[in-house]
Parts: structure tokens; sequence; C-alpha cells
């Protein structure tokens, strides 16, 4: 028997930051800011993050590339090892992701990395919440609640085991 299954993305586009709310326009802003902090020698692709925690602590990150190619890490994965490091009962609740090419802030905004859906994947498990993704470009920006809505059908930790905790 073949069964089918349609998977449905459902996320917002706004065509102007003022029509963010107040805390994740400043959490966009917070994510530009960061971009200019990148050490994007290599691709000079400058990505900022900005991680906004329950207590309103944000954490930013940038993209770090490396001599050695794979030694680099994007701005997502180095905000979340950012706060996880330091505030780890914390809980994410959004991440807003902003990007800069020769020409300034991209027209359309950047969606994580395969790497990055997944270890944000494990953030909202690790602190069984959900984390909004506030994805910003000079023509619009993305709002998406979860990571699911990219990251459909995730591998994670209850694949390896069923007992782990
Ligand atoms: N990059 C990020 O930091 N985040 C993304 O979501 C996409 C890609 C970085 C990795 C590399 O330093 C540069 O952008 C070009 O791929």
């Amino acid at each position: 028997m073949v069964t089918n299954h349609n998977i449905t993305l459902s996320f917002e586009e706004f065509s102007d930051p003022e029509e963010l709310s107040t805390e994740d326009r400043i959490l966009l802003n917070e994510a530009i800011a960061a971009a200019a902090n990148a050490y994007a020698p290599y691709s000079d692709f400058r990505v900022g993050a900005a991680l906004r925690l329950e207590s309103g602590k944000i954490f930013k990150g940038a993209n770090v590339e490396n001599a050695a190619f794979p030694s680099g890490i994007c701005a997502e994965r180095s905000a979340i090892s950012a706060s996880v490091s330091n505030y780890p009962d914390d809980k994410p609740n959004a991440i807003a992701i902003a990007a800069f090419n020769e020409e300034g802030l991209t027209d359309e905004p950047v969606t994580p990395c395969g790497n990055c859906r997944q270890v944000i994947a494990e953030e909202e498990s690790r602190s069984s919440t959900r984390i909004k993704l506030i994805l910003g470009g000079k023509k619009r920006i993305y709002v998406i609640e979860s990571i699911g809505t990219l990251l459909p059908m995730q591998f994670s930790k209850n694949n390896l085991r069923t007992n782990l905790p």
C-alpha cells in the first residue's frame, strides 16, 4: 500500500521592518549590527544573527571564517553557542538573521544553511521551546514560527535511542 503525504509550509512576509513588533524589530537590528563583526575575508558575505532569550537577553553571533574552510562557523551557530555557553537554562524564543554582500544588506532574506537548521532544531528540542525566525532582507522580511517549517522530518535524539533524556 502506498500512502501519499504532503507538507505545507506557512510563514509571514512583511514588506517593512516597521510592521514587526518592537521587540522583533530590535532583534533584527541587533542581527544587522552583528554582521558588522563578521570575519569573512574568503566569502565577503557577512552574516549576523541575534538570539533573544526568555529573560530578554540578546546574544549576537557573526560568521567567523577560516583559511581551512570547514573550520569556519556560521552566524547562527555562533549565537547559539554563546547563549548556551553562558545561560543554558534561559530559553531562546527568537533568532533574527541578516546578511550583507558587496552591495549591502541582501535584497532577499537569507535562510539558515542546513547545518544551522539542524542546530536550531536541537536547541528547540533541548530547551523545549519554539524559536521564531526573523529573516531580514531589504525587499522583505520573513517571520517563521519554528525551524520545523524549514526542516521538516527532523533527525533528532529520538532517532538514536528511545530512552534518551
Ligand atoms: N553563512 C552564515 O553565517 N549563515 C547562513 O545562514 C548562511 C551562510 C556564512 C558561512 C560563510 O562564512 C559565508 O556565510 C558564506 O557561505
